[in-house]
């Protein structure tokens, strides 16, 4: 900001307010960015009864003229002419000037947009959702819609939250002692959806590149830092695209919207870097010059099974790769992102495109430092005979993917896609250790507040 001879008007939340005998300085905060702005106002003007409501917390509105600052940290101050208490805000304002833990702002979520953490935590997811958009839309991308209500389970892992209108006091049951869900709002079992890629592949095979952006529920009783019950994700999908093809958009993607936050939110990003993880930003950098490293699950089980003193989990090849090896392989080992492809087909989904040593599928995961995995994706398996043999194969039943099957009845093509989990992707960013930080209001276990 540059000083000005036109007077402004500045309204806010007061984050402070210190008096000496001539004057009385209060900051005021709007959240358009992270210094607040500081009102200077003259005690000759200004009575102890004007200011007698002007605490931390209370909205004000002021009005006066920029004027460059005397004071060292700050470039302009306004010179203030008038001012108006909107609504005050008594002693028990949680969000006193005094440092606050993030587990005692997570109890006040409705007041922590108002900190500084917050503030800039909100700012930068902004800019990233934003720039998901800009990315895809300048690569010529469809937005696609996919419902939340969903009667087929894509993952296939069981983790979904029922929809139902059924009195769950009073459920209708048929004469085999099940519940007749014929009777219930959608007449099936309906859920709130693991990922819209199902439906996204349908798209992609008319539109050729599409993607979603919208939220997805996961009934896993998961405990940890990384994981929501409801987490926001992107899921491109590409028709006539190998999987090649899908991890060279993964790492495109991520480094535009990495780039975009440092462009935008430089002041943010020198927060994060103070207060929340020293050198994030750096680290930011440095990823977005480096090409990510490239390797196999049968590779990176190699260099694992190696270091097995060290882990919780002992690695072998077949088993799940865990956070605590992800995190190995991307802070020891190649420290930097690590995008791991072609796992056993026993610990992935489906829908994954089987290799021709019938062992493994064409799946890749790009696992961050700090956190492990923050993208999901694979290239399909658009052979009908191939798909439908795995479905047995697994137990699931071909009736409730007809219309999935069918896809590769008709016109069927090589497609591959990918899912970011938004929030992770906000945790790297800005350095904040916990999921729950990095969301408006976060969904877990045995948590639903507000
Ligand atoms: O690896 P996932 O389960 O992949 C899919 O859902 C695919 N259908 C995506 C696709 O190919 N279109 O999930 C994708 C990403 C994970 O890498 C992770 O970042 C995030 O979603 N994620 C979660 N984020 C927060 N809380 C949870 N419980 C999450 N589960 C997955
Ligand atoms: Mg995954």
């Amino acid at each position: 900001m540059t000083p000005s001879s036109e007077p402004i008007k500045a309204e806010g939340w007061v984050r402070t307010r210190r008096d000496s005998k001539n004057v009385s300085f209060i900051e005021i905060s709007d959240g358009s960015c992270l210094k607040g702005l500081q009102a200077v106002l003259d005690r000759s003007r200004f009575s102890d009864k004007d200011l007698e409501d002007v605490t931390t917390g209370s909205s004000v509105v002021v009005e006066g003229c920029l004027v460059s600052s005397q004071g060292s940290s700050q470039s302009v101050e306004l010179q203030a002419e008038s001012l108006t208490v909107i609504g005050t805000c008594p002693q028990d304002y949680p969000l006193q000037k005094k440092k606050h833990t993030v587990e005692f702002l997570r109890e006040k979520a409705y007041l922590r947009p108002r900190t500084n953490l917050f503030g800039a935590v909100t700012r930068v997811r902004n800019t990233m959702a934003y720039a998901v958009h800009s990315f895809f839309q300048e690569n010529g991308f469809v937005y696609v819609n996919t419902p939340l209500i969903s009667a087929s389970d894509c993952e296939g892992a069981g983790a979904q939250f029922q929809v139902t209108t059924l009195d769950l006091e009073n459920i209708p049951k048929g004469e085999d002692g099940k519940v007749d869900y014929s009777k219930d709002f959608f007449g099936k079992l309906a859920n709130l959806t693991v990922s819209g890629q199902l439906e996204g592949e349908t798209y992609a095979l008319a539109m050729k590149d599409i993607y979603t952006f919208g939220p997805t529920f996961r009934a896993e009783n998961s405990n940890t830092a990384r994981h929501l019950a409801e987490f926001w994700m992107i899921e491109p999908e590409m028709a006539f695209c190998t999987l090649e093809g899908d991890m060279d958009i993964a790492e495109r993607f991520l480094k535009y919207i990495f780039s975009a936050v440092l462009d935008k939110n430089a002041e943010d990003m020198e927060f994060f870097s103070r207060f929340v993880l020293a050198g994030v930003r750096e680290t930011l950098e440095h990823v977005i010059e480096s090409p990510f490293e490239h390797m196999t699950y049968t590779d990176a089980v190699k260099i694992l099974e190696r270091h097995n003193d060290r882990f919780e989990f002992p690695v072998r090849w077949g088993v799940e790769i865990q956070s605590e090896h992800e995190r190995f392989l991307t802070e020891e080992i190649a420290r930097r992102p690590v995008i791991v492809t072609d796992y056993p087909k026993d610990i992935k989904a489906f829908y994954m495109k089987m290799n021709d040593d019938g062992k493994t599928v064409r799946a890749m995961d790009v696992l961050a430092p700090r956190l492990g995995e923050i993208i999901g994706g694979s290239e399909r398996e658009y052979r009908l005979d191939v798909l439908k043999e795995r479905m047995k194969e697994l137990g699931l039943d071909e009736s409730a993917y007809w219309w999935y099957l069918d896809l590769r009845r008709y016109g069927s093509v090589p497609h591959s896609g990918f899912g970011l989990g938004f929030e992770r992707a906000v945790q790297y960013v800005t350095g904040v250790a916990n999921i729950r930080d990095v969301i408006p209001y976060p969904r877990y276990v045995k948590s639903c507040e507000y």
